[in-house]
C-alpha cells in the first residue's frame, strides 16, 4: 500500500518560541496510522523541530520534519547555505526540493535540482520534490508536459525510490486562494504515476503523490478522496496545529 503524507511547509513564518505549543496541540489529535506527518520549518527553526519530533514521535514514526532547502554542494565555502549532511545530523528525514518559490524566487532550475536531489539521496534522506505549471502553461495546454520536463530532469539518475515523494503544486494555485479541482489534480497525478512507473520502474508506482496549492480543511477531502491523491503539502493552513490537524485522515 501507498503511504499517506500530510506535509506542513511553513516558508518563511514563526519564532522559535511557536514552535512548542504547535507540536503540543497537534500531538494532541489522533491521526490515522500509517499517515505520516512531516514539518518543513525554515532552517534556523530545524533544531527546536527536531527536539518537538524527538519528544512526541511514537514508535510507528509518523511525525517527522525535513528542510524547506538544501544547498546544491556538500560542504565548503558557500556562506549562508545549510548542507545536507548538517540537516541529517540534526534528525531530518526530508528535504523539500524544488518549491515554485526556489524555482521562480531564487532562480533554480532543474539542472541545479538534479544535483540536489542525488546529494539528498546519498545522505539517505527522503526526497519530496515539487513540480507544478504556471498559469500560462495551464491555459496553453502545457502542464503535462511541463511536469514531465520536471521529473525527467530533476530524477536523472535517481535510483532510490522507496526515499521519494512528489508534490504536485500548480504555480496558479499556491497562496492564491483558488485551489485545483479534486478532478484536475487527479489527472495530473495519475499523470506523474505513470510517469514515474516509465522513470523508474514498477516500484515508481508505489511513490506517494501529494497535491499542494490553497489547500484547507474545507477542501481538503476533495484531494484525499482521489484515487491517485496520496497526501498533501500545505503552506498557509499549516501554521495554525488546528487547522493543520485538520487535514489529517
Ligand atoms: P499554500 O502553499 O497552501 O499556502 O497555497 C502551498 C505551498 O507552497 O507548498
Amino acid at each position: 500500500m501507498r503511504r499517506q503524507v500530510i506535509a506542513a511547509n511553513w516558508k518563511m513564518n514563526k519564532v522559535a518560541d511557536e514552535v512548542e505549543g504547535f507540536f503540543e496541540e497537534l500531538a494532541s489529535r489522533q491521526w490515522s496510522d500509517g499517515v505520516e506527518c512531516v514539518i518543513f520549518p525554515q532552517a534556523l527553526l530545524a533544531a527546536a523541530v527536531s527536539s518537538q519530533v524527538r519528544k512526541w514521535s511514537d514508535d510507528r514514526g509518523f511525525l517527522s520534519w525535513g528542510v524547506q532547502n538544501v544547498s546544491a554542494h556538500p560542504a565548503g565555502a558557500f556562506t549562508g547555505e545549510n548542507s545536507v549532511a548538517a540537516a541529517k545530523s540534526l534528525g531530518a528525514r526530508w528535504v523539500l526540493i524544488g518549491h515554485s518559490e526556489r524555482r521562480t524566487l531564487f532562480g533554480e532550475t532543474d539542472e541545479i535540482l538534479t544535483q540536489k536531489v542525488k546529494l539528498a539521496e546519498a545522505q539517505g534522506l527522503q526526497v519530496m520534490l515539487c513540480v507544478g505549471e504556471t498559469r500560462a502553461e495551464r491555459e496553453g495546454g502545457q502542464t503535462l508536459s511541463v511536469v514531465e520536463r520536471q521529473l525527467k530532469v530533476a530524477l536523472a539518475g535517481f535510483e532510490e525510490v522507496s526515499s521519494l515523494a512528489v508534490a504536485y503544486e500548480p504555480v496558479w494555485a499556491i497562496g492564491t486562494g483558488l485551489a485545483a479541482t479534486g478532478d484536475q489534480a487527479q489527472e495530473v497525478h495519475a499523470f506523474i504515476r505513470q510517469l514515474l512507473t516509465k522513470i523508474l520502474g514498477t516500484t515508481g508506482g508505489d511513490v506517494p503523490i501529494l497535491y499542494g496549492g490553497s489547500v484547507k480543511p474545507e477542501n481538503a477531502k476533495a484531494f484525499l478522496g482521489q484515487p491517485d491523491v496520496d497526501g498533501l503539502l500545505v503552506g498557509g493552513a499549516s501554521l495554525e496545529a488546528a487547522s493543520f490537524a485538520a487535514l489529517v485522515p
